[in-house]
């Protein structure tokens, strides 16, 4: 890690910081499980020497992928970090590695496992590691709106689009349904493509993405737009407003990001002059419609990169990338957007014992946390995925 003399202040702490969520519940749900294992404790200072060394025992056997949110204490373990887009890429290129241990959190390791061979095992360290956003649409739900495009005559016309944060499930719909998933990475040309196959979307779970990118990247109004709620009635929309929209958002959102608000710009840009506010389009839209620059993870990472020395950078994305970044750049003066901690707890569900006792399980000859999409589900995600890795 880079030079401490960094201009990097740590946010203030929050009443929000690290709620947990879904402890205990539905091992099916996006919201996983306790860990069932004999962990390593937090204070055990051969933690690093024990991942060391359990890693070099497995060698090419195992391949450690990194989302850019996760700590750093699990990142200097990652053969290759990325962004979801770049991740799914790693896992289907690894075709050798017998094990694929995922630092990120359950719809990663999904897509990974839909994306490697049968022979390939994907472990999350955490089962806990799951995504609010992704939990924000059920299949069920899903499906009974779909239903009801169909009871209206205009789910002919109809393209779904399901962000990678998403459930097996959901992009199998999508699949089936001729769609496309998308990343933060790619959405502008998912959805370019999709409007070249219907001419309408349904855009899954992320509102923002959706609307970020089809009113500031595409040319299309807000009132282009409309917000399908799954806990009302026919989404709260009438027959009219479906006919008339181009993008049907669901109503669903990154907990992390949507804490960002406009009041965060205003703010940064009076406390700091000349600053550039870089933002991640998970955010909300006046959010992204202020800021000076949006992109995906890694697109922050090289905007950061290339940044002149001197120059000041309000970041909006979590936590952990954001002071990492501040930290490898001492010269730039690099900030958090919001003035308290905006971790996403659920990747920080990942830490060095639950990596360290995944790794030795393996070593051991047990293979723990197994993520596995079934055939026919795995199949139809397939297809979607598949016609994103194609995507001109
Ligand atoms: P990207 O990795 O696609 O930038 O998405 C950020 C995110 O929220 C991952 O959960
Ligand atoms: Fe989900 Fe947001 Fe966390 Fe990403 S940052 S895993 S979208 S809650």
């Amino acid at each position: 890690m880079a030079s401490v003399t960094s201009t990097w202040t740590e946010p203030s702490d929050s009443p929000l910081t690290l709620l947990l969520l879904g402890r205990g519940t539905d091992p099916a749900s996006e919201r996983g499980v306790d860990c069932p294992g004999d962990l390593p404790a937090p204070s055990d200072p051969d933690l690093v020497a024990r991942a060391t060394a359990a890693k070099a025992a497995l060698g090419s056997r195992v391949f450690v992928l990194g989302h850019h949110y996760q700590r750093d204490e699990v990142i200097q373990f990652a053969d290759v970090t990325g962004d979801s887009f770049k991740l799914a890429q790693q896992a289907a290129a690894r075709p050798d590695a017998e094990f694929i241990v995922f630092c990120g959190v359950h719809f990663m390791a999904e897509s990974a496992d839909i994306l490697t061979t049968p022979a390939q095992r994907v472990i999350l360290p955490d089962l806990a590691a799951g995504c609010s956003m992704a939990d924000m649409a059920v299949l069920g739900q899903v499906e009974t709106a779909w239903e009801h495009f169909e009871d209206l005559g205009i789910a002919g016309d109809i393209v779904p689009v399901t962000y990678m944060n998403s459930s097996a499930d959901i992009k199998g719909f999508v699949g089936r349904n001729k769609g496309v998933v998308c990343t933060s990475s790619n959405a502008n040309r998912a959805l370019t493509w999709s409007f070249e196959q219907g001419s309408k979307v349904f855009f899954l779970p992320d509102q923002h993405l959706g609307r970020n990118t089809a009113v500031l990247e595409m040319g299309f109004d807000l009132d282009d737009c409309v917000l399908y709620d799954p806990h009302k009635p026919n989404g709260g929309l009438t027959g009219e407003q479906l006919r008339n929209a181009r993008m049907i958002l669901w109503r669903g959102h990154c907990s992390v990001h949507g804490r960002f608000t406009l009041d965060s710009v205003r703010e940064v840009r009076e406390r700091v002059p000349g600053v550039n506010v870089l933002v991640h389009p998970e955010c909300r839209h006046d959010v992204v419609r202020a800021a000076d620059y949006v992109g995906s993870t890694e697109y922050i990472i090289k905007a950061l990169d290339a940044a002149p020395a001197g120059s000041a950078w309000a970041v909006g994305t979590e936590l952990n990338l954001v002071r990492r970044l501040a930290l490898a750049h001492p010269d730039k003066q690099i900030m958090f957007l919001d003035r308290t901690v905006c971790y996403c707890s659920t990747m920080n569900r990942i830490d060095l014992p639950h990596l360290v006792w995944a790794l030795e399980e393996l070593v051991a000859g047990r293979v723990p946390n197994v993520i596995s999409v079934d055939e026919k589900t795995a199949h139809e995600a397939r297809v979607a995925l598949d016609q994103m890795l194609a995507l001109p």
